[in-house]
């Protein structure tokens, strides 16, 4: 069994299982503090609420320091707000300390935050060869095949040399920070978390390699050291049968 693209029954099943094996390797890693990179966009929501609902009271949220993959910058309290979302589901309803979240500033000039951040990362995490390394990344994968805030109109984003950009969503016009290709590259384990019918044309592009894949960014995220996990559920890989075979 390809132990790195597992599909489940449904979205649900997905964040119940997900959660557990989040929670096991925070509890398997040496040190006192666990990094992991979150996202935003609705397929998380799912995991964040069975984290609140099953583990509320562990002890593991001492060691559990959450970031932000990317944030709108809108306020804390906006609808939109990344941060604002896992508040509401989960960091209101576990004992964790204010010190392990480490959320983008959506409130602040975009360019300062940028820079505040990445003062932020370089100052509490390991560095690896000038790049921070996150203990786990978890993203997400629009239907345009983004990643992060890492749109297809700017695959540069992938080869950037700092650890986080100040972007604009094409179509919204909305002003977001991202981490950038090489800083989700770097990490010790990335885990998309892909649901939904709506995700099966550019998953099959990148799961099955063909050509269109290379307009995609999540096509693009390889850990140069780490390990690369797929978690879907079957809406989202209604293409697969067994005459389909890939490696990822
Ligand atoms: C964001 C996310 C973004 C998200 C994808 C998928 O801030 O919007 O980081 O990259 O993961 O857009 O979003 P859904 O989970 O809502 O499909």
């Amino acid at each position: 069994m390809n132990r790195n693209f597992i599909v489940f029954k449904n979205a649900e099943v997905l964040a119940d299982q997900v959660s557990g094996l989040l929670m096991n390797q925070i509890a398997r890693a040496k040190g006192s503090q666990f990094h992991l990179a979150i996202s935003g966009g609705s397929t998380p929501n799912l995991l964040y609420a069975a984290l609140a609902s099953k583990y509320a009271d562990s002890v593991l949220w001492q060691k559990a320091h959450f970031w932000w993959v990317d944030e709108r910058m809108v306020s804390p309290d906006d609808p939109a707000s990344n941060f604002g979302v896992v508040h509401q589901l989960l960091f209101s309803k576990i004992d964790i300390p204010e010190m392990n979240i480490h959320r983008i500033r959506g409130e602040n000039e975009p360019f300062q935050e940028a820079n505040n951040y990445i003062r932020q990362i370089k100052g509490s995490l390991n560095m690896n060869i000038g790049w921070p390394q996150f203990d786990l990344i978890l993203l997400g994968m629009g239907e345009d095949g983004h990643t992060a805030s890492i749109f297809p109109n700017h695959l540069e984003l992938l080869n950037s040399e700092r650890i986080c950009e100040v972007v604009t969503r094409p179509d919204t016009f909305q002003q977001r920070i991202t981490l950038t290709g090489k800083a989700i590259n770097n990490a010790e384990k990335v885990c998309f978390l892909v649901t939904g019918a709506n995700k099966v044309g550019c998953l099959s592009e990148i799961l099955l390699k063909k050509e269109k894949a290379k307009l995609l960014p999540a096509a693009y995220i390889h850990p140069i050291n780490g390990e690369l996990v797929w978690y879907a559920d079957e809406s989202a890989t209604s293409f697969l049968s067994s005459a389909y075979n890939f490696v990822i």
